[in-house]
């Protein structure tokens, strides 16, 4: 194990180039010095709940900061709020109601503007139609959308009335769908006939359809007239969110929610079988997301035109799309499709049509770009962008003077943000008009936000490589896992005592600078996407024809990693003739486009110690060309020869 490990935490690269904080920016940034650190340093409980007062509006107020328990904590406990009216009304009350909240751009070209004042009407009248439905405060409504406004007016809307969301990203199959549907029991699915993806209509209908023939907790399906193709409703369980929302009673009240009833589960990969449904609240989420949207990307709500190019069916779109923007007041863009539609510079269009000043996309988008050339964003006048911010996995430091010369003009600091599903909010990143940023560092922790670097016995180190360790609670965590607090516990509190695991290897520099260094588990990271092994493998493995699967992931110059696949196909007629293509179709069918592996491998054994464990270090050297390491440890060293020279004869990908 710790041979796997180790050429994950090598120190291998220096980087000596260092950004300070530019004049424009310093000179109107909301925090120009160390303040927030020093109190954050002094008094961790008191800084957090400075925050939460002054960020967030409550009904009541807390009795207690933090309730501590490891590993479960509770935050701001037995206060009350709304996570709606923080996004929605206390703006609208403040006079801004007229404000943009989102300017929404489909793929096709339309566009829709939503005021704040308008949003708040829409959710309130969609938290009347979830409430005709039969949701109640505490149930679980499911969302599969594609990036429609709609997606937004669901989440708050649920907010509204305290019934948890749980979104599914639209490209995900109709079995990862039924998965998750069981497994937080929903009671009504969100979702619509079809979305736009590379100019055609992608239908989600007949998906949602197939998984909830198998999903007995649904009782009612809500769908959002977008693509226009044709769906079959059935009568008493299916409406049209335009036809409910016509006759929905225009008022609803936000009532205060205590400040740990469930927001939302968001599912993720993990190391080991199903997808875990992280769980995060209402008071401790919001105060992490507005404190790190306001002040990571130093908004100015006045001024900004931020916009974060995730999916809302991903917590960045979750934190950074819905909660954090909305409960600043910000105004935002909100894009439907892909980059490359209809040309290459469609993002760099949309950042001049808007007039965006801050930002927020990912590496894998980023070396994308890189291969599309700086002729693209040349085209365009992307003198408004002030900050730019990166987010899914390291950013490689050319991939990082890419952006900050090409897109950020070299005027712009970059913040480069490390959080997780698990973590709610940004932990890891420089704060613009304060940190002296160098390319491919997340620099420091946040104020309040307190992470040691570790070795293998869990020893602090200062100096070199180990694992990204957080020791002491924030108020964005994950309260646990939906259904299953042991797995809680054992994944991210057993490894090392007293400290949560991120499974992220990190370096610290001579200057105490963060380098985050990848997954060191079985998590593979493919365009900021995380994808467990085990998954693919399950996936794999479920097709009649295979009998075995090992699954890796490599590094690829685009997507950070590529999913390479091994597969033993099963004797007789089941196995016979299966071919590579099949399986990856059969991989997306099971798990989503997005799970496909890039190669896949037809190949008689594979490399397994002699207790039978597989030894991904050795298809992962295969995989990467590399020649191979220490093989004593294995049963059978031919197997990795005969791999060697089926990589060699048969690369095929997309
Ligand atoms: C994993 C979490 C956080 C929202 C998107 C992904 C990797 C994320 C960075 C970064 C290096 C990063 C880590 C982490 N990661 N941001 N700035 N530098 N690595 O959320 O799917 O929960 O994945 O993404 O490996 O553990 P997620």
């Amino acid at each position: 194990m710790a041979d796997e490990q180790h050429d994950t935490i090598d120190d291998l690269l220096a980087e000596a180039r260092t950004f300070p904080p530019p004049e424009h920016v310093t000179r109107d940034a909301l925090v120009t010095d160390t303040a927030l650190y020093d109190e954050a340093a002094a008094d961790h409980e008191g800084f957090w709940a400075r925050r939460a007062s002054e960020l967030v509006s409550w009904a009541r107020e807390w009795d207690t900061v933090c309730e501590w328990e490891l590993p479960f904590s509770k935050w701001f406990v037995g206060g009350t709020l709304n996570v709606s009216y923080n996004c929605l009304d206390r703006h609208v009350e403040a006079g801004r109601g007229d404000k943009v909240a989102i300017h929404w751009e489909g793929e096709p070209g339309d566009t829709r503007t939503l005021t704040y004042a308008e949003m708040l009407d829409e959710v309130q009248r969609f938290a009347n139609v979830l409430k005709g439905l039969g949701v109640e405060r505490g149930d679980r409504v499911n969302i599969y959308l594609p990036m429609v406004p709609e997606a937004a007016v669901a989440m708050l809307a649920c907010a509204r009335i305290g019934a948890a969301h749980s979104v599914v990203f639209g490209g995900f199959s109709s079995q990862a769908l039924a998965d998750r549907i069981d497994d937080a029991e929903a009671k009504v699915l969100i979702t619509a006939d079809g979305g736009y993806r590379r100019g055609e209509v992608f239908p989600l209908k007949p998906a949602a359809d197939e998984a909830i023939a198998h999903t007995p907790s649904i009782e009612h399906v809500v769908v959002v007239k977008r693509g226009g193709n044709e769906v079959a409703m059935v009568d008493g369980r299916d409406h049209w969110y335009h036809d409910l929302m016509e006759t929905a009673d225009p008022t609803c009240p936000a009532e205060p929610m205590d400040s740990e009833q469930l927001l939302f589960l968001l599912y993720t990969s993990g190391t080991t079988g199903k997808p875990k449904g992280i769980m995060h609240t209402s008071g401790g989420y919001l105060t992490q997301v507005t404190y790190t949207a306001k002040y990571v990307f130093d908004l100015h709500p006045d001024t900004d035109v931020f916009w974060c190019t995730a999916d809302v069916g991903w917590v960045t779109g979750h934190s950074y799309i819905v909660y954090g923007p909305m409960s600043n007041g910000a105004t935002q863009v909100m894009y439907e499709g892909v980059p490359n539609f209809p040309g290459n510079d469609r993002f760099w269009e949309i950042v001049e049509k808007y007039g965006v000043t801050v930002l927020y996309t990912a590496p894998t988008a980023i070396r994308t770009f890189m291969k599309w050339g700086p002729e693209e964003p040349a085209k365009h006048d992307l003198s408004s962008l002030r900050l730019l911010g990166s987010v899914g996995e390291p950013i490689n430091p050319e991939a990082w003077m890419w952006y900050h010369q090409y897109i950020g003009g070299g005027r712009c600091p970059i913040v480069d943000t490390w959080w997780q599903t698990e973590t709610g909010g940004i932990m890891i990143s420089p704060l613009p008009g304060v940190t002296t940023t160098k390319p491919g560092s997340a620099t420091f922790p946040l104020p309040g936000v307190v992470a040691e670097v570790v070795d293998d016995a869990g020893e602090r180190v200062d100096h070199g490589g180990g694992y990204l360790t957080l020791t002491r609670p924030w108020p964005g965590m994950l309260r646990g896992i939906w259904g299953d607090p042991d797995r809680y516990r054992e994944t991210y509190w057993s490894r090392f005592p007293d400290r949560y695991f991120a499974g992220d290897g990190a370096k610290l520099d001579a200057d105490g600078y963060l380098w985050l260094l990848g997954r060191v588990d079985d998590v593979m990271n493919i365009s900021g996407h995380r994808i467990s092994t085990t998954e693919v493998e399950s996936a794999l493995v479920s097709h009649p024809g295979v009998a075995e699967a090992a699954v890796v992931g490599a590094t690829d110059p685009t997507t950070g990693q590529a999913i390479i696949a091994y597969v033993i196909t099963r004797g007789g007629a089941d196995g016979d003739g299966v071919t590579a293509e099949q399986l990856r179709a059969h991989v997306a069918a099971e798990i989503g486009a997005i799970a496909k592996p890039k190669a896949i491998f037809i190949t008689p054994d594979l490399p397994k110690t002699r207790s039978g464990k597989i030894m991904r270090r050795l298809l992962r050297d295969v995989a990467e060309g590399r020649t191979m390491g220490d093989t004593t440890t294995l049963a059978d060293a031919s197997v990795v020869e005969e791999l060697q020279r089926r990589a060699a004869e048969s690369p095929q990908e997309d």
